[in-house]
Order: structure tokens, then sequence, then C-alpha cells
């Protein structure tokens, strides 16, 4: 089933990140933002509490009421609680995000992690769309998010970015925010990124890799000079991947498990 058969209309999708908490109307026939996404800073230090504030706000800037809300974030999601917080704070750790924020915002929340968030939103309107087979969505960002899409459907939770290569946990030496802070050249990153990529590929031989993340839009830097046997490409949604996403999957959670239908 096509979950927009189902829920056609339009959604709240809200991204997460370390910097900034982004929000938009989504519209789910298009999978565009219906206006302008919005930008809040993500409070310091990231407790539960402040940026449950910053999205009442954000909820009430984008002039929704009662509109069902998509939240991505950065932790590892189960049935709605999250059981991992990066760049967060502890307290979100074995809470029940979705029922806390639901409370919080008076409105039908569903959680999602935020690179399945951008991975589903790839796969249904943006590089992966109409692919079969397994797609495996990578986020470069603070971290590094990654996605797997198996024939449409998402297997959630698939924390590849902290695979360790060559003794380093991946993220913690590969991801866009390691690049600037280190204050690397794109033949250096790019020689990062390919002994990465090599044992993704080697572990997982996906059919097609979409990156995504921040640096998407610098990808014509980087992926020329990978040499894989699998495609890679660069994300098409970019950086709205995950407000895209998280609102497809609070329409895909009222009608069970999210398929994509390739
Ligand atoms: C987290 C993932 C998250 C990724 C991107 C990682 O550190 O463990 O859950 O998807 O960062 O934010």
């Amino acid at each position: 089933m096509n979950v927009l058969d189902t829920a056609p209309d339009a959604r709240v999708g809200i991204d997460v990140g370390g910097t900034w908490i982004k929000g938009a109307l989504v519209n789910l026939e298009t999978g565009a933002p219906a206006g302008e996404v919005l930008h809040l800073p993500t409070p310091a230090g990231g407790t539960v509490e402040a940026v449950a504030d910053t999205l009442e706000r954000l909820v009430g800037e984008l002039g929704a009421p009662g509109t069902a809300a998509g939240v991505a974030i950065p932790s590892i999601v189960q049935q709605g609680v999250a059981w991992s917080a990066a760049n967060m704070d502890h307290s979100w750790v074995g809470l029940d995000v979705q029922a806390h924020l639901g409370a919080r915002l008076g409105l039908p929340v569903s959680v999602v992690n935020d690179a399945d968030a951008a991975g589903i939103a790839e796969a249904r309107y943006g590089a992966g769309k109409g692919r079969g087979g397994v797609v495996l969505v990578l986020t470069l960002g603070t971290g590094i998010g990654s996605a797997l899409i198996v024939d449409g459907t998402l297997v959630p939770n698939f924390e590849l970015g902290h695979l360790e290569v060559a003794g380093y946990k991946a993220e913690s030496v590969a991801s866009a925010v390691v690049r600037e802070r280190e204050g690397l050249g794109w033949d250096e990153y790019a020689e990062r990124l390919q002994q990465y990529l090599s044992h993704v590929e080697f572990l997982f031989s996906p059919d097609l890799i979409i990156v995504g993340g921040g640096i998407s839009a610098c990808s014509n830097e980087y992926l020329p000079r990978l040499s894989l046997r699998t495609p890679v490409v660069p994300a098409v949604l970019q950086n709205a991947a995950g407000v895209v996403g998280a609102a497809l999957q609070s329409a895909a959670s009222r009608v069970g498990p999210l398929s994509l239908a390739v």
C-alpha cells in the first residue's frame, strides 16, 4: 500500500539537529515543504525540556494548529522511545519521546531517527525514488547517520556511523563536521570516506548509496574522488530530507509500517 493513498495531505516535519532545529509544513503528495523551512537554534545542552520549548515555538510559527507532526531526532528510536542521544543531553535516553512531545505540543506526534527520516524521504521523493534492491542513505553532518531501505521498506536504526574502521569510530573521523574541524582538504577527506565506504560496501553490498547531509551541496568535490563498484549519488532533497521524512513518517505511522511502494 502506498501510504499517501490514505494520508494525502500536509504534515508538520521537524528535524532536531545539534545546531539547528528545522521545521516546515510538508506537502506529502510532492514531498516539498509547503513554505519556507524555518530554523531555530538548538538550545545549548539539548535537554528534552529546552528542545520541547523550541518545538512549541516552531509549531506556533508554522501556523498549522492541530496538524500531526513528525519529529526526527539523532537517537535510536523504538516505539517512540529514544535509546541513545548523539550530541544531545542524556535525559533523552529511555524517555518515551513520542508520548512526551505529544503531550507537550498537544498534537499527534511520531518520532523517528533523523537518518531514517532522511532515508525515507530520499527513497520516496528523491535520489532513491522508484529504486528497488538495497539502498543505503548516509548523512554526513555532525555525525554520520545511515538508513537502509530494502525494496522500499526501511530497516530502522541502522547505526553505521558507529562502525569502527582502522580502530576509529567512522563518524569521529569522516563526518562533515570533522572535515571542518580538522581543516581537511577534499583529497584528504575523500580518502577517509573511501576507506569507510569501501568497508561498508564490502559488508552490505548495497545497490545504491545516496550521500546526504549539509555536505551534499558540495558533492562534486568529493564524489568524483571516490572509487567503488556501487553507484554513489548525492541526495536530491539535501538538508530538507530530515524535515520531509519526519512528516512522511507521521503519516505512515497512522497506517502501519512504512512501505514506500517501489
Ligand atoms: C547517531 C545516529 C544519528 C546520526 C546523525 C549518530 O551519532 O548515533 O542516531 O542518525 O548521528 O545525526
